[in-house]
């Protein structure tokens, strides 16, 4: 006898036959099972594809049963206890049990074979097809999403080609072309007359624009009020504001390319719609979109550039800095005012 079969033998678990379903499917059934009382359950067990009795090296390699017993130090051996081991209830079943073995060795070892329920009598809501199993537990089935073949998303600068004002407003609403519209509240398509004479161009929605869904509704947008009023304009009488982008980007982030990619059509289709007597640009990222370059407010602003629209139309765009950059930087609103001398000009 070995100190292991001398120790105090523990009670098992009382486990009910569902659970030792989950057991299995843990890979913890075996482990239950080397408590030499859990015996008359060993049928799950032995289930295993390869006996452990023939005491090659590498049964744990193969067998799933044999990695309890090395794990406690064990030679590996029958991973079932003997059948002397087994509870008197279970040994009529011993018979039966030898048949799912592989060797005369291990159904000699082998101990009775029926889990509990089925011992007893009791009928067993566990299919015989579960209990009888052999091998490793089968993986679930991998989940199969069965979705609609959905039409491919229509390009945006496909998609707004002929709409007008209202369909493009529309269109900007349901827009799903980059990650922003995850984000927002409100897409902001724009604001202001119709037909128009300037066209205001910022940069993207800030927290309040996407609350309320209209452009330059915050600080900046009432010292824009306040510029445009210098030179007699208004958003209500004379002037469209939009912006570059339609939906704020995260904490106020700058756009990155493939967001003005996506959005920039919208802003073309806006300009060759309300056909502007002029442009006005409002700080570094909107005038450097609008006019592709990568040169500075100091370089572009205080001349007249012009943007060639639908027809060959040339359209006269006037840079100047952002509002909220004049609202940081009060000692600029003096250049900001030449600009808005300079778009109000005759040009
Ligand atoms: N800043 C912008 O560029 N646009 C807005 O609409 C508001 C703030």
């Amino acid at each position: 006898m070995s100190p292991m079969d001398a120790a105090p033998r523990q009670a098992p678990p009382r486990i009910n036959p569902l659970q030792r379903i989950w057991l299995r499917e843990l890979g913890m059934e075996r482990l239950w099972l080397r408590t030499p009382a859990a015996a008359p359950h060993a049928k799950m067990a032995v289930a295993a594809p390869a006996p452990v009795s023939d005491g090659a090296p590498n049964a744990a390699a193969h067998s799933p049963i044999v990695a309890p017993a090395q794990v406690d130090g064990r030679r590996p051996g029958p991973a079932i206890a003997p059948a002397s081991e087994a509870s008197p209830a279970a040994a009529p079943d011993a018979a039966v049990a030898s048949t799912d073995v592989s060797t005369a060795a291990d159904t000699a070892a082998v101990a009775p074979a029926k889990p509990a329920g089925l011992a007893t009598g009791r009928a067993s809501a566990i299919p015989a097809s579960i209990l009888n199993r052999t091998g490793p537990p089968p993986r679930p089935a991998p989940k199969v999403e069965v979705q609609d073949e959905a039409p491919p998303p229509i390009p945006v600068a496909e998609a707004v080609k002929d709409a007008n004002l209202e369909q493009l407003a529309a269109q900007v609403v349901a827009c799903e072309a980059c990650g922003l519209c995850k984000g927002r509240r409100h897409a902001v398509v724009g604001q202001g007359a119709q037909p128009t004479r300037w066209l205001v161009v910022g940069e993207a929605p800030g927290e309040q624009e996407d609350r309320q869904g209209q452009p330059f509704v915050g600080r900046s947008g009432q010292l824009l009020d306040a510029m445009l009023a210098a030179v007699g304009m208004s958003r209500e009488q004379d002037v469209f504001i939009t912006n570059v982008i339609k939906c704020r980007p995260p904490g106020n982030r700058n756009p990155k390319p493939e967001e003005i990619a996506a959005c920039s059509p919208y802003l073309m289709r806006q300009i060759a719609l309300l056909k502007p007597e002029r442009i006005l640009v409002l700080g570094r990222f909107a005038a450097q979109t609008l006019l592709g370059t990568d040169a500075t407010i100091g370089n572009l602003r205080g001349r007249v550039h012009h943007l060639k629209a639908d027809e060959g139309v040339q359209i006269p765009v006037v840079v100047s800095y952002h509002p909220a950059y004049l609202l940081r930087s009060p000692s600029e609103k003096a250049r900001a005012w030449q600009d808005l001398k300079l778009a109000a000009r005759e040009l």
